[in-house]
């Protein structure tokens, strides 16, 4: 795994330089992207540089990594909601190319989701966050490495990290569907974002612990192709900062 340690404006305006020149160069790359709020920044400047006609976005294809179990795609807290206004509707995606997991039909989902990414010639480069307790996507601590598509049951302090995004901690959904640890390492490149001091202990297990379910985060240090993008309050509990 390589570390970079940089400001957030510069980790959202190299991630996306490398996706403009990556769809530049193959323009029905598939994307794997991710929610939260550490993706934003590179979806605002994704929004920017499609403005400025760098990039279109017309036969790429997008996989998401997950979405709550309950909730609807016109639900506004639901994670199709969230990329629909994040990013797809200001750019030129075609919306027949775009996948979100289906937190309604999920058995449907788990039989096909993952088929038809493989059918789409899997992701070429993959997007993650990373949660405080170190789950990526929604793989909680305990996730099994080698883990496909599935429903998970959210850990309470996930349900209190994600509750800002809510009314209050009640209206958090209770499970998720969401891709594993497995197929989240067959993309081709992966990018973690890691920003503030809340992430600063996961970043800091993920460098200093072996490979363990209780950091589904760790399992990134199977892949060749992975960056770790922190900035400095991420990075802060690390010995030495430095790429
Ligand atoms: C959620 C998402 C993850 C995301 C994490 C961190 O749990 N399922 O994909 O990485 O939150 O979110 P944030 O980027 O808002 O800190």
């Amino acid at each position: 795994m390589e570390l970079k340690v940089l400001t957030k404006d510069e980790i959202y305006e190299e991630i996306s330089e490398d996706i403009v020149k990556l769809i530049n160069e193959k323009h029905n790359a598939v994307l794997g992207l991710a929610t939260g709020s550490s993706p934003v920044g590179v979806y605002q400047k994704l929004i920017e540089k499609y403005a400025d006609k760098k990039v279109s976005f017309k036969d790429v294809i997008t996989y998401n990594l997950d979405e709550y179990v309950g909730l609807t795609k016109d639900n506004d807290q639901s994670y199709y909601y969230f990329m629909m206004n994040q990013l797809f509707k200001h750019v030129d995606i075609n919306l027949a190319n775009v996948h979100v997991p289906d937190g309604i039909e999920t058995e449907k989902c788990i039989e096909t989701y993952e088929s038809n990414m493989v059918k789409d010639g899997g992701i070429d480069y993959q997007i993650l966050g990373i949660g405080s307790n170190g789950h990526i996507a929604f793989n909680e601590p305990g996730t099994p490495l080698d883990s496909h598509i599935h429903i998970v049951t959210l850990k309470d302090s996930t349900r209190k990290d994600n509750a800002r995004f809510f009314a209050s901690i009640d209206e958090v959904p209770t499970h998720a569907i969401t891709m594993g640890l497995k197929s989240i390492l067959a993309g081709k490149r992966i990018v973690l974002i890691a920003t503030g001091k809340n992430k600063a202990l996961a970043i800091k297990r993920l460098f200093e612990e072996g490979e363990t379910t209780d950091l589904p985060a760790s399992v990134l240090k199977e892949h060749p192709n992975v960056t770790i993008y922190c900035d400095e309050d991420a990075a802060s509990l690390l010995e030495k900062v430095g790429a």
